[in-house]
């Protein structure tokens, strides 16, 4: 007899083992995953995610000489419609913490954590810078290490982020550096923009052997503070260009990874694992991304509006029952299930008709 709900305990339940997921061989607990951002910012907070019992987490991106990096110093707006916080908009760059910083989290990780870290790294478009950061973590015991070629704001104008994973060609270069570098044994796994054209920049990612997950924010400016008229978030009555998270990028993205997947089916024999991410912030978003064929679900926002103990117990909860309810014992049964039910729109609609005419005549 399957378990039900009220044959687990509390325990048994965020431990379920029907959660448990392979990701490029790493066992993982479930497939929930924390994305790159302020809540992996610093030791503390990854402990106490990894306490909270995410299966992963990706580490705030990093670069080598972060005396380059200027955070804004206001550079978060919530946004809101009505009383729901349906998003985020914000201006932050990548972490200004020293690169040696970084590579003691990296160890700390190893000796620690029960769940998989994942550091996160972004370079000038250099093939020496990126191959010395990849290996600096590699050294440190990374066996995944995920490429920032996404951040939207800021980077750019130093050629970095978006400015590398809207171009296929710059993107294939980069991956392929870092495999270089790094070696077969370790995973490289590459988050893309959903800026751009997102299925010839996957491409590009699966031609050079890395993973792809996606998506990062969306470019976006923030709307003003009716009082001043200053774009928000402001600093000194000024604002700038910056990204949208949260909800509001949820279905975005959910449109990317089904591009993404469908990619992996068609032309790279569903070989390789795909990573969701984007406003997912309730079991039912993540299974958004199961369904459409991601393997994991990666949120940030969602970890910085909710408790995360709080967030894991419900996500653990709520997939859990639909599993229980649809008897499934094992999350790959239902990942990509509704890929195939995503249609070309003419192909759609007369798949339709056809049904229609099938109805009329019985
Ligand atoms: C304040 C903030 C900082 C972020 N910093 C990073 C970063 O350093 N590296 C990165 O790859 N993504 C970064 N992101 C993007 C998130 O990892 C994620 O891709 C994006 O927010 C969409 O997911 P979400 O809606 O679950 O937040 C950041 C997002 C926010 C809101």
């Amino acid at each position: 007899m399957s378990p039900t709900l009220n044959t687990l305990d509390d325990s048994r339940l965020l431990l379920s083992p029907l959660l448990e997921i392979d990701f490029a061989g790493f066992n993982c607990r479930n497939p929930f995953w924390v994305a790159s951002g302020p809540p992996s910012s610093e030791w503390e907070k990854i402990k106490a995610l990894d306490e909270a019992g995410v299966g992963a987490i990706i580490g705030k991106t990093c670069c080598l000489d972060a005396s380059l990096i200027h955070n804004p110093a206001s550079r978060t707006a919530v946004q809101m419609l009505g009383k729901t916080k349906i998003g985020l908009i914000n201006t932050e760059l990548i972490s200004d913490k020293d690169i040696n910083e970084w590579e003691r989290i990296m160890e700390l990780a190893v000796e620690q954590l029960q769940c998989l870290f994942i550091p996160s790294v972004m370079e000038e478009p250099r093939k020496d810078a990126w191959q010395e950061i990849a290996y600096r973590f590699v050294k440190r015991g990374a066996k995944v290490i995920k490429l920032n070629l996404s951040c939207g704001h800021g980077m750019p104008e130093r050629g970095m982020g978006g400015a590398v994973g809207e171009v296929p060609e710059a993107t294939f270069n980069t991956c392929s550096w870092v495999k270089e570098a790094v070696g077969d044994g370790i995973v490289v796994m590459a988050k893309m923009t959903g800026n751009g054209d997102i299925a010839s920049v996957t491409r590009a990612v699966l031609d050079a052997h890395c993973i792809p997950a996606g998506i990062n924010t969306i470019r976006a400016l923030g709307g003003v503070d009716p009082k001043t008229g200053s774009p928000r978030p402001s600093n000194s009555g000024n604002g700038t260009r910056g990204s949208l998270s949260g909800p509001a990028i949820h279905w975005i993205a959910c449109e990317k990874v089904a591009t993404m997947a469908e990619i992996i089916r068609d032309e790279y024999d569903g070989a390789v694992p795909l990573v969701g991410i984007g406003g997912a912030d309730s079991w039912d978003t993540c299974l958004n991304f199961l369904r459409y064929g991601a393997i994991a679900a990666e949120m940030c926002t969602a970890f910085m509006f909710r408790d995360p103990k709080e967030l894991v117990r419900e996500l653990s909860d709520g997939m859990l029952a639909y599993m229980v309810e649809h008897n499934y014992s094992r999350i790959t049964e239902f990942v990509g299930a509704s890929l195939p039910h995503v249609l070309g729109h003419s192909e759609h609609v007369k798949v339709h008709e056809q049904a229609k005419a099938k109805r009329q005549l019985v």
